[in-house]
């Protein structure tokens, strides 16, 4: 299967880093958001990750502009009939996804495999919609995509073993090493990442720790690179909580109940990084 175009629904954190890695493989790229302040956005985050490896010599000025000018940025998603794979990379909302996926069913050519880089969400529902269940895949990278190596690569229950494999190869063309993981609810990444952040918030919450302390016991006594807390706030508070309530719901277990902070910090609009106040402020 020759794939030249990727399409990347959303240009938020993990859409625009997911357009980065696949540009940066040669890949052509439509990137489409819903309007043209989230697209821009996207490509000043673009801009700015291709700065810092400029800066550290990773790459030449001459690489970043050919980066740059292989994405192109739409506020149509009906542009994704041009895609040759689709990568879905929109909110964490069961519906949204779902509702995309219809859309892109209707869009795309009938050989287009659609992935979605859901963190939590049911492959096998979110195919459901289509009339391609065989070519839905999820395809989860990591945060910062640019910098972490893993995608997870979760078939559904209808996904073929062909897509599974196109998937796969692709992942490794972006750079990236992929490991399988089966369809249930967080996968493998945030079945166990996502109780940690929700315990730890738990701590702050119950008086066992400030935030800083929390963070620095996990960084200092378990060789994390970044503590809970500002990993939270990395990912974005709302997307934990969306995460927490897909495990607590599709696994029925309360161990899962996400922590009444995190969902009063996301009540507050409080959702880290990106509204510049989380558990820290920036
Ligand atoms: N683009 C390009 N380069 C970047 C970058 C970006 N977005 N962010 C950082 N860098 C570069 C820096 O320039 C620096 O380069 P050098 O090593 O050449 O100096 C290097 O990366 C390290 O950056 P920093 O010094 O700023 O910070 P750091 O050493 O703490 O590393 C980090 C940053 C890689 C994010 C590290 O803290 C880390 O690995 N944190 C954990 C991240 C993680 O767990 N991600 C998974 C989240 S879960 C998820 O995404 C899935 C989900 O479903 C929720």
């Amino acid at each position: 299967m020759n794939i030249q175009v990727i399409g990347v629904v959303g240009a938020g954190q993990m859409g625009s880093g997911i357009a980065q890695v696949a540009s940066s493989a040669g890949l052509s790229v439509i990137m489409s958001d819903i309007n043209d302040d989230a697209l821009n956005k996207g490509i000043s985050m673009i801009e700015g990750s291709l700065k810092r490896m400029l800066k550290k010599g990773k790459i030449t000025e001459d690489d970043m502009q050919n980066i740059i000018s292989r994405i192109k940025g739409t506020t149509s998603i009906e542009d994704m009939k041009g895609a040759d794979f689709v990568v879905e990379a929109a909110t964490e909302n069961e519906s949204l996804k779902c509702k995309i996926f219809s859309q892109l069913d209707e869009l795309c050519k009938e050989e287009v495999i659609l992935s979605t880089n859901t963190s939590s969400i049911s492959i096998t529902k979110i195919a459901g919609v289509t009339r391609r269940p065989e070519k839905v895949i999820g395809m989860h990278f990591m945060n910062p995509v640019p910098l972490m190596k893993l995608v997870e690569i979760i078939k559904g229950l209808a996904t073929s073993e062909d897509t599974y494999e196109i998937t796969r190869d692709l992942a490794i063309k972006m750079g990236k090493t992929p490991v399988p993981a089966n369809d249930s609810p967080g996968f493998i990444s945030n079945r166990i990442l996502m109780p940690m952040i929700n315990e730890a918030i738990y701590t702050l919450y119950e008086g066992v720790g400030k935030p800083e302390d929390i963070d620095e016991v996990m960084k200092l006594g378990m060789n994390h690179p970044m503590g809970p807390l500002a990993l939270a706030d990395l990912i974005g508070l709302d997307t934990c909580l969306a995460i927490m309530e897909v495990l607590h719901r599709g696994l029925g277990d309360d161990k899962y109940r996400p922590c009444p902070l995190l969902r009063k910090y996301v009540d507050a609009g409080w959702l880290g990084r990106k509204t510049g106040r989380g558990f820290y402020r920036y």
